[in-house]
């Protein structure tokens, strides 16, 4: 495994595939989940353009707490029953939200973030926690986007999990 990742696709549900498999190979073996997190927030950080924030928070089985990240420091323990993270916990579903600045309840950690994406993680029937998304700019994400962050965090869910 070469930890000098390269990503050369132009297409975004091409793009999201080199990152997914090179997410795979990057937590292959690997059961630590922080670890894996950490790898993976930085690997989406290089491969993903326009992002001012990336990484995950993890389920403590009450609410989200702040896990390994690249951007701003951000805010540390999120309840279910708030922000946009929140609700991709609460609902276990993606939630892609193109003027953050509309979303009731939105946590501003950045505030130059304008738009955002936030996918579940669950493993088994057990929930890990959230990828998290941020872009300065609005309507950053498409369709395609949360497709590919979902198929990413599909594959590699168990080893977030540290499985
Ligand atoms: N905006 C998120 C909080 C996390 S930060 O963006 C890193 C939310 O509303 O859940």
């Amino acid at each position: 495994m070469s930890y000098a990742l390269t990503f050369t696709a132009t297409e975004t549900d091409a793009l999201w595939a080199e990152a997914a498999d090179a997410a795979e190979a990057l937590v292959a073996g690997e059961p630590d989940a922080i670890a894996n997190m950490a790898n993976v927030a930085a690997l989406i950080w290089q491969a993903i353009p326009d992002l001012n924030w990336a990484g995950f928070y993890r389920f403590d089985g009450e609410e989200l707490v702040l896990g390994p990240f690249q951007g701003k420091a951000a805010c540390i323990r999120i309840p279910l029953d708030k922000g946009v993270c929140g609700a991709a916990a609460r609902l276990r579903a993606s939630q892609r939200v193109e003027d953050v600045h509309a979303f009731p309840g939105h946590i501003a950690c950045d505030a130059a973030s304008r738009s955002e994406l936030v996918v579940p993680i669950v493993a088994g029937d057990r929930l890990i926690g959230v990828l998290d998304l941020d872009s300065p700019r609005p309507g950053r994400f498409a369709a395609e986007d949360q497709a590919g962050a979902e198929a990413l965090v599909a594959r590699i869910a168990a080893a977030l999990a540290g499985a």
